[in-house]
Protein backbone atom coordinates (compact mmCIF):
# COMPACT_ATOMS: atom_id res chain seq x y z
CA UNK A 1 0.00 0.00 0.00
CA UNK A 2 2.54 2.53 1.22
CA UNK A 3 4.90 1.56 -1.64
CA UNK A 4 2.15 1.92 -3.87
CA UNK A 5 1.59 4.97 -2.99
CA UNK A 6 4.78 6.06 -3.27
CA UNK A 7 5.22 4.95 -6.10
CA UNK A 8 1.76 7.41 -7.80
CA UNK A 9 3.69 9.77 -6.10
CA UNK A 10 6.82 9.58 -7.14
CA UNK A 11 6.55 11.67 -10.42
CA UNK A 12 5.54 15.14 -8.28
CA UNK A 13 7.28 15.38 -5.70
CA UNK A 14 4.05 15.93 -3.29
CA UNK A 15 3.64 12.27 -4.42
CA UNK A 16 0.42 12.10 -5.44
CA UNK A 17 0.34 12.70 -8.78
CA UNK A 18 0.53 9.91 -11.76
CA UNK A 19 0.58 10.68 -15.55
CA UNK A 20 -1.51 11.84 -17.78
CA UNK A 21 -2.95 15.23 -19.91
CA UNK A 22 -4.14 18.40 -19.55
CA UNK A 23 -2.75 21.08 -17.72
CA UNK A 24 -3.25 25.01 -17.48
CA UNK A 25 -5.23 25.12 -13.91
CA UNK A 26 -1.53 25.69 -12.54
CA UNK A 27 -1.45 29.23 -12.27
CA UNK A 28 -4.49 28.76 -10.19
CA UNK A 29 -2.91 26.55 -7.92
CA UNK A 30 0.30 29.37 -7.66
CA UNK A 31 -1.79 31.88 -7.08
CA UNK A 32 -2.71 30.04 -4.13
CA UNK A 33 0.77 30.15 -2.53
CA UNK A 34 -0.17 29.35 0.90
CA UNK A 35 -2.04 26.33 -0.17
CA UNK A 36 0.66 25.27 -1.99
CA UNK A 37 3.32 25.12 0.64
CA UNK A 38 1.28 23.93 3.26
CA UNK A 39 0.64 20.92 0.85
CA UNK A 40 4.86 20.89 0.53
CA UNK A 41 4.68 21.08 3.81
CA UNK A 42 3.50 17.38 3.46
CA UNK A 43 5.41 16.40 0.85
CA UNK A 44 8.82 18.00 3.28
CA UNK A 45 7.31 15.99 6.11
CA UNK A 46 8.51 12.89 4.49
CA UNK A 47 12.11 13.65 3.43
CA UNK A 48 11.83 15.31 6.92
CA UNK A 49 11.33 12.15 8.30
CA UNK A 50 14.63 11.35 7.87
CA UNK A 51 16.31 14.82 8.95
CA UNK A 52 13.97 14.44 11.79
CA UNK A 53 15.56 11.05 12.59
CA UNK A 54 19.33 12.51 12.08
CA UNK A 55 17.83 15.17 14.39
CA UNK A 56 16.74 13.26 17.16
CA UNK A 57 19.54 11.11 17.17
CA UNK A 58 21.27 14.15 17.97
CA UNK A 59 21.93 15.21 21.46
CA UNK A 60 19.15 17.51 20.82
CA UNK A 61 16.47 15.78 21.20
CA UNK A 62 17.02 14.97 24.97
CA UNK A 63 17.13 11.55 26.52
CA UNK A 64 13.06 11.17 25.72
CA UNK A 65 14.01 9.93 22.04
CA UNK A 66 17.05 9.00 22.30
CA UNK A 67 15.95 6.04 24.50
CA UNK A 68 14.45 4.18 21.94
CA UNK A 69 17.36 4.41 19.42
CA UNK A 70 18.74 1.26 17.60
CA UNK A 71 21.57 -0.63 19.05
CA UNK A 72 23.47 -0.60 15.71
CA UNK A 73 24.39 2.94 16.02
CA UNK A 74 23.67 4.14 18.94
CA UNK A 75 23.82 3.37 23.09
CA UNK A 76 20.90 3.92 25.65
CA UNK A 77 23.23 4.90 28.55
CA UNK A 78 24.16 8.83 27.57
CA UNK A 79 22.51 10.91 26.00
CA UNK A 80 24.66 12.10 23.46
CA UNK A 81 26.02 8.64 22.73
CA UNK A 82 24.94 7.75 19.48
CA UNK A 83 26.25 10.84 17.75
CA UNK A 84 29.41 10.85 19.78
CA UNK A 85 30.67 7.01 19.29
CA UNK A 86 30.77 6.95 15.33
CA UNK A 87 28.84 10.17 14.40
CA UNK A 88 29.97 13.18 15.98
CA UNK A 89 27.59 15.73 16.16
CA UNK A 90 29.22 18.90 17.02
CA UNK A 91 32.81 19.41 14.72
CA UNK A 92 34.69 20.00 18.23
CA UNK A 93 33.52 16.12 19.16
CA UNK A 94 35.95 13.35 17.66
CA UNK A 95 35.69 12.55 14.40
CA UNK A 96 35.62 9.24 13.14
CA UNK A 97 38.39 8.11 11.38
CA UNK A 98 38.09 8.21 7.47
CA UNK A 99 37.84 5.20 5.47
CA UNK A 100 40.54 4.53 2.98
CA UNK A 101 39.63 3.04 -0.42
CA UNK A 102 40.92 2.90 -3.46
CA UNK A 103 38.41 5.67 -5.15
CA UNK A 104 36.43 3.85 -8.24
CA UNK A 105 35.38 7.40 -9.32
CA UNK A 106 32.23 9.94 -8.41
CA UNK A 107 28.49 9.26 -8.38
CA UNK A 108 26.15 12.49 -8.86
CA UNK A 109 22.42 11.69 -8.19
CA UNK A 110 19.19 13.85 -8.40
CA UNK A 111 16.74 12.86 -6.32
CA UNK A 112 13.17 12.73 -7.66
CA UNK A 113 10.33 13.29 -5.48
CA UNK A 114 9.00 14.53 -1.97
CA UNK A 115 10.67 14.79 1.26
CA UNK A 116 10.67 11.36 2.06
CA UNK A 117 11.10 10.00 -1.03
CA UNK A 118 14.33 11.77 -1.44
CA UNK A 119 15.31 10.88 2.26
CA UNK A 120 14.83 7.43 1.46
CA UNK A 121 16.91 7.94 -1.81
CA UNK A 122 19.72 9.61 0.03
CA UNK A 123 19.83 6.62 2.53
CA UNK A 124 19.75 4.45 -0.87
CA UNK A 125 22.21 6.14 -2.93
CA UNK A 126 25.35 6.17 0.53
CA UNK A 127 25.09 2.66 0.47
CA UNK A 128 25.73 1.73 -3.19
CA UNK A 129 28.39 4.33 -3.29
CA UNK A 130 29.81 3.20 -0.22
CA UNK A 131 29.78 -0.57 -1.79
CA UNK A 132 31.30 0.63 -4.91
CA UNK A 133 33.90 2.45 -3.21
CA UNK A 134 32.72 5.27 -5.10
CA UNK A 135 33.14 9.31 -3.80
CA UNK A 136 29.32 10.50 -3.85
CA UNK A 137 28.51 13.78 -4.69
CA UNK A 138 26.21 15.97 -1.94
CA UNK A 139 22.74 14.83 -3.48
CA UNK A 140 20.61 17.33 -5.85
CA UNK A 141 17.12 17.94 -4.05
CA UNK A 142 13.96 17.64 -6.68
CA UNK A 143 12.90 21.65 -7.17
CA UNK A 144 11.06 20.85 -10.00
CA UNK A 145 8.18 18.53 -8.25
CA UNK A 146 4.72 19.71 -8.07
CA UNK A 147 5.62 21.82 -4.94
CA UNK A 148 8.61 23.16 -6.32
CA UNK A 149 10.72 24.01 -3.19
CA UNK A 150 13.80 25.73 -4.32
CA UNK A 151 15.19 24.87 -0.72
CA UNK A 152 18.98 22.86 -1.62
CA UNK A 153 20.50 20.00 0.48
CA UNK A 154 21.73 22.65 2.56
CA UNK A 155 18.69 23.90 3.41
CA UNK A 156 16.82 21.28 4.70
CA UNK A 157 19.80 18.69 5.99
CA UNK A 158 23.09 19.62 7.88
CA UNK A 159 25.77 19.18 5.07
CA UNK A 160 28.64 19.13 7.42
CA UNK A 161 27.62 16.30 9.66
CA UNK A 162 26.14 14.23 6.82
CA UNK A 163 29.85 14.55 5.48
CA UNK A 164 32.16 13.82 7.99
CA UNK A 165 28.98 11.64 10.32
CA UNK A 166 29.53 8.85 7.11
CA UNK A 167 33.29 9.58 6.38
CA UNK A 168 34.46 6.72 7.69
CA UNK A 169 32.15 4.60 5.20
CA UNK A 170 32.31 6.77 2.31
CA UNK A 171 33.60 9.95 0.58
CA UNK A 172 31.16 12.60 -0.03
CA UNK A 173 32.05 16.14 -1.30
CA UNK A 174 30.19 18.84 -1.89
CA UNK A 175 31.28 19.19 -5.33
CA UNK A 176 33.62 17.55 -8.08
CA UNK A 177 37.04 18.46 -8.59
CA UNK A 178 37.33 21.21 -10.69
CA UNK A 179 38.90 18.82 -13.41
CA UNK A 180 35.78 17.10 -13.78
CA UNK A 181 33.63 19.64 -12.88
CA UNK A 182 34.28 21.51 -15.85
CA UNK A 183 34.01 18.29 -17.75
CA UNK A 184 30.30 18.10 -16.78
CA UNK A 185 29.58 21.73 -17.39
CA UNK A 186 30.66 21.07 -20.83
CA UNK A 187 27.67 18.69 -21.00
CA UNK A 188 29.97 15.61 -20.94
CA UNK A 189 28.59 13.42 -18.50
CA UNK A 190 26.55 9.93 -18.55
CA UNK A 191 23.46 10.41 -17.26
CA UNK A 192 20.75 7.59 -16.24
CA UNK A 193 17.61 6.12 -14.30
CA UNK A 194 19.21 2.66 -12.63
CA UNK A 195 16.69 -0.12 -12.70
CA UNK A 196 13.79 0.07 -9.92
CA UNK A 197 14.24 -2.13 -7.25
CA UNK A 198 17.37 -3.78 -8.03
CA UNK A 199 19.98 -5.59 -5.96
CA UNK A 200 23.51 -4.13 -4.54
CA UNK A 201 25.12 -6.89 -7.66
CA UNK A 202 23.19 -4.68 -10.30
CA UNK A 203 25.07 -1.86 -8.80
CA UNK A 204 28.33 -3.42 -8.90
CA UNK A 205 27.94 -5.60 -12.47
CA UNK A 206 26.09 -2.48 -14.46
CA UNK A 207 26.90 0.71 -12.62
CA UNK A 208 30.14 -0.12 -11.29
CA UNK A 209 32.02 -0.38 -15.24
CA UNK A 210 29.97 2.49 -16.37
CA UNK A 211 31.84 4.47 -13.42
CA UNK A 212 35.27 3.26 -14.26
CA UNK A 213 34.34 4.21 -17.60
CA UNK A 214 33.49 7.46 -17.62
CA UNK A 215 34.75 8.58 -14.16
CA UNK A 216 31.52 9.93 -13.72
CA UNK A 217 28.41 8.36 -13.41
CA UNK A 218 24.98 11.11 -12.52
CA UNK A 219 21.78 8.44 -11.70
CA UNK A 220 19.01 11.21 -12.90
CA UNK A 221 15.83 9.05 -10.61
CA UNK A 222 16.48 7.65 -7.34
CA UNK A 223 13.31 6.79 -6.07
CA UNK A 224 13.16 3.11 -5.11
CA UNK A 225 16.39 1.57 -7.08
CA UNK A 226 17.13 -0.08 -4.31
CA UNK A 227 15.18 -3.97 -3.33
CA UNK A 228 14.07 -3.77 -0.12
CA UNK A 229 14.60 -7.30 0.53
CA UNK A 230 17.31 -9.98 0.04
CA UNK A 231 20.44 -8.04 0.22
CA UNK A 232 23.31 -8.00 2.76
CA UNK A 233 22.83 -7.24 6.55
CA UNK A 234 25.37 -4.38 6.61
CA UNK A 235 23.65 -2.67 3.44
CA UNK A 236 20.63 -2.66 5.37
CA UNK A 237 22.14 -1.00 8.16
CA UNK A 238 24.39 1.39 6.57
CA UNK A 239 20.49 2.05 4.87
CA UNK A 240 19.28 2.47 8.28
CA UNK A 241 22.44 4.01 9.59
CA UNK A 242 22.05 6.93 7.26
CA UNK A 243 18.73 7.49 7.84
CA UNK A 244 18.84 7.71 11.46
CA UNK A 245 22.50 9.25 12.28
CA UNK A 246 23.95 10.58 9.22
CA UNK A 247 20.76 12.62 7.97
CA UNK A 248 19.91 15.60 10.63
CA UNK A 249 17.87 18.76 9.97
CA UNK A 250 19.29 22.33 9.81
CA UNK A 251 19.90 23.66 13.42
CA UNK A 252 17.51 26.30 12.50
CA UNK A 253 14.40 23.24 11.87
CA UNK A 254 15.30 22.06 15.10
CA UNK A 255 15.36 25.09 17.09
CA UNK A 256 11.90 25.75 16.27
CA UNK A 257 10.33 22.40 16.53
CA UNK A 258 12.24 22.25 20.02
CA UNK A 259 10.02 25.82 20.73
CA UNK A 260 6.87 24.30 19.41
CA UNK A 261 7.48 21.21 21.41
CA UNK A 262 7.98 23.12 24.34
CA UNK A 263 5.01 25.34 24.11
CA UNK A 264 2.80 22.56 23.61
CA UNK A 265 4.19 20.18 26.65
CA UNK A 266 3.85 23.53 29.09
CA UNK A 267 0.28 23.04 28.66
CA UNK A 268 -0.12 18.98 28.81
CA UNK A 269 -0.48 16.62 26.97
CA UNK A 270 -1.14 16.57 23.58
CA UNK A 271 -2.04 14.78 20.18
CA UNK A 272 -0.63 15.04 16.73
CA UNK A 273 -3.28 14.84 14.16
CA UNK A 274 -1.85 14.22 10.57
CA UNK A 275 -4.72 15.61 9.03
CA UNK A 276 -4.79 14.80 5.39
CA UNK A 277 -7.13 17.33 3.83
CA UNK A 278 -5.58 19.36 1.63
CA UNK A 279 -6.61 20.52 -1.65
CA UNK A 280 -4.24 18.44 -3.19
CA UNK A 281 -5.10 15.26 -1.59
CA UNK A 282 -8.73 16.01 -2.42
CA UNK A 283 -8.08 16.82 -6.36
CA UNK A 284 -6.01 13.91 -6.54
CA UNK A 285 -7.78 11.05 -4.82
CA UNK A 286 -11.14 12.42 -5.75
CA UNK A 287 -12.57 12.58 -2.62
CA UNK A 288 -15.27 14.95 -2.43
CA UNK A 289 -17.53 13.56 0.40
CA UNK A 290 -18.62 16.67 2.81
CA UNK A 291 -17.56 19.29 0.23
CA UNK A 292 -20.21 21.65 -1.90
CA UNK A 293 -20.76 21.71 -5.72
CA UNK A 294 -18.28 24.52 -6.08
CA UNK A 295 -15.50 22.76 -4.25
CA UNK A 296 -16.16 19.85 -6.16
CA UNK A 297 -15.85 21.65 -9.46
CA UNK A 298 -12.63 23.33 -8.36
CA UNK A 299 -11.01 19.63 -7.21
CA UNK A 300 -12.31 18.29 -10.40
CA UNK A 301 -10.76 21.47 -12.44
CA UNK A 302 -7.73 20.63 -10.38
CA UNK A 303 -7.24 17.15 -11.53
CA UNK A 304 -8.02 17.32 -14.81
CA UNK A 305 -5.21 20.29 -15.21
CA UNK A 306 -2.31 18.18 -14.07
CA UNK A 307 -1.40 15.52 -16.88
CA UNK A 308 0.46 13.57 -13.68
CA UNK A 309 -3.07 12.69 -11.80
CA UNK A 310 -3.96 10.04 -14.31
CA UNK A 311 -6.94 8.88 -12.70
CA UNK A 312 -9.50 11.46 -14.10
CA UNK A 313 -13.08 9.97 -13.56
CA UNK A 314 -13.33 9.14 -9.98
CA UNK A 315 -16.90 7.93 -8.00
CA UNK A 316 -15.73 9.56 -4.58
CA UNK A 317 -18.38 7.35 -2.57
CA UNK A 318 -17.55 4.19 -3.77
CA UNK A 319 -13.81 5.08 -3.41
CA UNK A 320 -14.92 6.57 0.21
CA UNK A 321 -16.65 3.26 1.15
CA UNK A 322 -13.32 1.00 -0.05
CA UNK A 323 -11.41 3.25 2.50
CA UNK A 324 -9.26 4.81 -0.10
CA UNK A 325 -10.34 8.58 0.96
CA UNK A 326 -8.69 10.54 3.99
CA UNK A 327 -11.26 11.24 6.98
CA UNK A 328 -12.99 14.19 6.36
CA UNK A 329 -12.27 16.49 9.43
CA UNK A 330 -16.25 15.60 10.32
CA UNK A 331 -15.36 12.51 10.55
CA UNK A 332 -12.02 12.50 12.35
CA UNK A 333 -13.89 13.75 14.93
CA UNK A 334 -16.40 11.27 15.00
CA UNK A 335 -14.16 9.22 15.61
CA UNK A 336 -11.50 10.76 18.13
CA UNK A 337 -14.81 11.07 20.18
CA UNK A 338 -15.92 7.24 19.86
CA UNK A 339 -12.00 6.53 20.63
CA UNK A 340 -12.79 8.23 23.74
CA UNK A 341 -10.26 10.42 23.32
CA UNK A 342 -10.02 13.32 26.32
CA UNK A 343 -11.44 16.78 24.89
CA UNK A 344 -9.11 18.57 27.48
CA UNK A 345 -6.24 17.25 25.04
CA UNK A 346 -4.72 19.62 22.89
CA UNK A 347 -4.35 18.49 19.49
CA UNK A 348 -1.61 19.61 16.56
CA UNK A 349 -3.02 19.63 13.03
CA UNK A 350 0.50 18.71 11.59
CA UNK A 351 -1.08 19.59 7.88
CA UNK A 352 -1.17 22.35 5.41
CA UNK A 353 -4.11 24.61 4.73
CA UNK A 354 -7.39 22.28 5.51
CA UNK A 355 -9.76 22.40 2.31
CA UNK A 356 -13.07 24.46 3.74
CA UNK A 357 -11.63 25.88 6.12
CA UNK A 358 -13.06 26.73 9.68
CA UNK A 359 -16.53 25.79 8.26
CA UNK A 360 -15.02 22.29 7.89
CA UNK A 361 -13.28 22.45 11.06
CA UNK A 362 -15.87 23.74 12.80
CA UNK A 363 -16.92 20.13 14.31
CA UNK A 364 -13.23 19.06 15.36
CA UNK A 365 -13.06 22.73 17.37
CA UNK A 366 -16.25 21.66 19.08
CA UNK A 367 -15.46 18.60 20.69
CA UNK A 368 -11.92 19.34 21.05
CA UNK A 369 -11.82 23.11 21.97
CA UNK A 370 -7.62 23.23 22.19
CA UNK A 371 -6.43 22.52 18.46
CA UNK A 372 -3.80 24.65 17.69
CA UNK A 373 -1.03 24.36 14.91
CA UNK A 374 2.57 25.77 14.07
CA UNK A 375 0.95 28.77 12.72
CA UNK A 376 -1.35 29.35 16.36
CA UNK A 377 2.03 28.66 18.65
CA UNK A 378 4.38 30.54 16.90
CA UNK A 379 4.15 34.16 15.80
CA UNK A 380 4.49 35.29 12.26
CA UNK A 381 8.28 36.48 12.28
CA UNK A 382 9.16 32.84 13.29
CA UNK A 383 7.92 31.42 10.32
CA UNK A 384 8.75 33.86 8.03
CA UNK A 385 11.59 32.09 6.35
CA UNK A 386 10.02 28.87 6.21
CA UNK A 387 6.93 30.11 4.70
CA UNK A 388 7.54 29.18 0.95
CA UNK A 389 9.55 26.00 1.85
CA UNK A 390 7.22 23.98 2.32
CA UNK A 391 9.71 20.98 2.81
CA UNK A 392 11.08 23.19 6.00
CA UNK A 393 7.70 23.89 7.11
CA UNK A 394 6.53 20.04 7.13
CA UNK A 395 9.60 19.09 9.10
CA UNK A 396 8.48 21.11 11.59
CA UNK A 397 5.42 19.04 11.46
CA UNK A 398 7.21 16.18 11.67
CA UNK A 399 9.48 16.63 14.67
CA UNK A 400 6.44 17.56 16.36
CA UNK A 401 4.69 14.23 15.13
CA UNK A 402 7.66 12.84 16.83
CA UNK A 403 7.26 13.71 20.25
CA UNK A 404 3.48 13.85 20.64
CA UNK A 405 1.91 11.23 23.22
CA UNK A 406 -0.53 9.89 20.69
CA UNK A 407 -0.19 10.45 16.60
CA UNK A 408 -3.01 10.27 14.23
CA UNK A 409 -3.06 9.99 10.84
CA UNK A 410 -6.00 10.25 8.82
CA UNK A 411 -4.39 8.82 5.87
CA UNK A 412 -1.18 6.56 4.98
CA UNK A 413 0.52 9.05 2.91
CA UNK A 414 4.21 8.90 3.16
CA UNK A 415 4.53 11.42 6.10
CA UNK A 416 2.20 8.82 7.92
CA UNK A 417 4.31 5.87 7.19
CA UNK A 418 7.41 7.53 8.05
CA UNK A 419 6.29 8.71 11.28
CA UNK A 420 5.00 5.83 12.53
CA UNK A 421 7.92 4.10 11.69
CA UNK A 422 10.49 6.14 13.89
CA UNK A 423 7.67 6.08 16.37
CA UNK A 424 7.85 2.34 16.66
CA UNK A 425 11.75 2.77 16.41
CA UNK A 426 11.75 4.98 19.31
CA UNK A 427 10.24 2.39 21.50
CA UNK A 428 6.63 1.76 19.86
CA UNK A 429 4.77 4.52 20.67
CA UNK A 430 1.55 4.94 20.41
CA UNK A 431 0.22 5.60 16.97
CA UNK A 432 -3.46 5.01 16.11
CA UNK A 433 -4.00 3.17 12.97
CA UNK A 434 -7.29 4.25 11.85
CA UNK A 435 -9.23 1.63 9.59
CA UNK A 436 -11.07 3.76 7.58
CA UNK A 437 -13.07 1.35 5.36
CA UNK A 438 -14.48 -0.02 8.54
CA UNK A 439 -14.78 3.78 10.07
CA UNK A 440 -16.58 4.99 7.17
CA UNK A 441 -19.45 2.26 7.34
CA UNK A 442 -19.88 2.78 10.84
CA UNK A 443 -19.93 6.46 10.90
CA UNK A 444 -22.30 6.08 8.24
CA UNK A 445 -24.92 3.59 10.35
CA UNK A 446 -24.27 6.19 13.36
CA UNK A 447 -25.14 9.47 11.14
CA UNK A 448 -27.99 7.16 9.26
CA UNK A 449 -29.22 6.36 13.05
CA UNK A 450 -29.16 2.94 12.70
CA UNK A 451 -26.52 2.69 15.86
CA UNK A 452 -26.85 4.43 18.99
CA UNK A 453 -23.39 6.00 20.05
CA UNK A 454 -22.94 3.93 22.99
CA UNK A 455 -22.96 0.82 19.84
CA UNK A 456 -20.73 2.80 17.27
CA UNK A 457 -17.98 3.84 20.12
CA UNK A 458 -18.03 0.27 21.17
CA UNK A 459 -16.82 -0.68 17.76
CA UNK A 460 -14.74 1.76 16.84
CA UNK A 461 -12.40 1.17 20.57
CA UNK A 462 -12.66 -2.85 19.79
CA UNK A 463 -11.57 -2.62 16.24
CA UNK A 464 -8.50 -0.13 17.13
CA UNK A 465 -7.39 -2.18 20.22
CA UNK A 466 -4.93 -3.58 18.25
CA UNK A 467 -4.34 -0.96 16.10
CA UNK A 468 -1.45 1.34 18.00
CA UNK A 469 1.90 0.78 16.13
CA UNK A 470 2.97 -2.56 18.15
CA UNK A 471 5.77 -4.21 16.28
CA UNK A 472 5.47 -5.60 12.88
CA UNK A 473 7.49 -8.51 10.53
CA UNK A 474 7.80 -6.31 7.34
CA UNK A 475 6.18 -8.52 4.42
CA UNK A 476 8.24 -10.00 1.45
CA UNK A 477 6.52 -10.91 -1.89
CA UNK A 478 8.99 -11.75 -4.38
CA UNK A 479 8.90 -10.71 -7.69
CA UNK A 480 6.49 -7.60 -6.83
CA UNK A 481 8.62 -5.08 -5.34
CA UNK A 482 5.73 -2.50 -5.64
CA UNK A 483 3.02 -4.14 -3.71
CA UNK A 484 5.66 -5.65 -0.56
CA UNK A 485 6.25 -3.46 2.64
CA UNK A 486 8.83 -0.63 2.03
CA UNK A 487 12.34 -1.00 3.18
CA UNK A 488 12.09 2.24 4.95
CA UNK A 489 8.37 1.77 6.83
CA UNK A 490 9.73 -0.81 8.50
CA UNK A 491 13.15 -1.30 8.64
CA UNK A 492 13.35 -4.42 10.87
CA UNK A 493 17.11 -4.85 10.58
CA UNK A 494 17.29 -2.27 12.29
CA UNK A 495 14.19 -2.23 14.68
CA UNK A 496 15.04 -6.08 15.65
CA UNK A 497 17.98 -4.40 18.00
CA UNK A 498 16.37 -2.05 19.40
CA UNK A 499 13.17 -4.58 20.30
CA UNK A 500 16.07 -7.00 22.17
CA UNK A 501 17.50 -3.67 23.68
CA UNK A 502 14.02 -2.61 24.81
CA UNK A 503 13.17 -5.98 26.47
CA UNK A 504 16.32 -6.59 27.76
CA UNK A 505 16.26 -3.68 30.00
C1 LIG B 1 36.31 -1.66 -1.98
O1 LIG B 1 37.45 -1.53 -1.15
C2 LIG B 1 37.68 -2.64 -0.29
C3 LIG B 1 38.92 -2.34 0.53
O2 LIG B 1 38.76 -1.11 1.17
C4 LIG B 1 37.88 -3.90 -1.09
O3 LIG B 1 38.02 -5.01 -0.23
C5 LIG B 1 36.68 -4.10 -1.99
O4 LIG B 1 36.88 -5.24 -2.83
C6 LIG B 1 36.44 -2.87 -2.85
N1 LIG B 1 35.25 -3.06 -3.63
C7 LIG B 1 35.13 -2.58 -4.87
C8 LIG B 1 33.84 -2.83 -5.53
O5 LIG B 1 36.00 -1.93 -5.39
C1 LIG C 1 17.98 10.37 -17.47
O1 LIG C 1 18.98 10.12 -18.40
C2 LIG C 1 18.53 9.45 -19.56
C3 LIG C 1 19.74 9.15 -20.41
O2 LIG C 1 20.55 10.27 -20.57
C4 LIG C 1 17.51 10.31 -20.29
O3 LIG C 1 17.03 9.65 -21.44
C5 LIG C 1 16.36 10.59 -19.35
O4 LIG C 1 15.45 11.46 -19.96
C6 LIG C 1 16.86 11.20 -18.07
N1 LIG C 1 15.76 11.26 -17.15
C7 LIG C 1 15.55 12.33 -16.39
C8 LIG C 1 14.41 12.25 -15.45
O5 LIG C 1 16.24 13.32 -16.47
C1 LIG D 1 7.19 34.20 -0.30
O1 LIG D 1 6.67 34.27 -1.61
C2 LIG D 1 5.77 35.34 -1.79
C3 LIG D 1 5.17 35.21 -3.19
O2 LIG D 1 6.15 34.92 -4.13
C4 LIG D 1 6.51 36.66 -1.60
O3 LIG D 1 5.63 37.73 -1.79
C5 LIG D 1 7.06 36.70 -0.19
O4 LIG D 1 7.82 37.85 -0.02
C6 LIG D 1 7.94 35.48 0.06
N1 LIG D 1 8.31 35.46 1.46
C7 LIG D 1 9.56 35.32 1.87
C8 LIG D 1 9.78 35.37 3.34
O5 LIG D 1 10.48 35.13 1.11
C1 LIG E 1 13.98 5.96 8.79
O1 LIG E 1 13.58 5.35 9.94
C2 LIG E 1 12.25 5.59 10.31
C3 LIG E 1 11.96 4.94 11.63
O2 LIG E 1 11.91 3.58 11.54
C4 LIG E 1 11.32 5.12 9.26
O3 LIG E 1 10.02 5.45 9.58
C5 LIG E 1 11.69 5.76 7.98
O4 LIG E 1 10.88 5.26 6.97
C6 LIG E 1 13.12 5.52 7.69
N1 LIG E 1 13.47 6.18 6.51
C7 LIG E 1 14.56 5.93 5.88
C8 LIG E 1 14.82 6.70 4.68
O5 LIG E 1 15.32 5.07 6.27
Amino acid sequence: MCVTEMKERRNIGIGVLKGGGGGERVEKLKSSRTKLWMIRATTMVLLWTCVVQMTALGETWGPRVLKGWPACFSHPDSSASAVEEKVPAVPSRILPPKRVYKNNGYLMVSCNGGLNQMRAAICDMVTIARYLNVTLIVPELDKTSFWADPSEFQDIFDVDHFITSLRDEVRILKELPPRLKQRVEMGRLYSMPPISWSDISYYHNQILPLIKKYKVVHLNRTDARLANNGQPSEIQKLRCRVNFSGLRFTSQIEDLGRRVIKLLRGNGPFIVLHLRYEMDMLAFSGCTQGCNNEEVDELTRMRYAYPWWKEKIINSDLKRKDGLCPLTPEETALTLRALDIDPNYQIYIAAGEIYGGDRRMASLAKAYPKLVRKETLLEPSDLRFFQNHSSQMAALDYLVSLESDIFIPTYDGNMAKVVEGHRRFLGFKQTILLDRKFLVYLIDQYTSGSQSWNEFSSAVKERHANRKGQPMKRLVIPDRPKEEDYFYANPEECLQQSEDLLSST
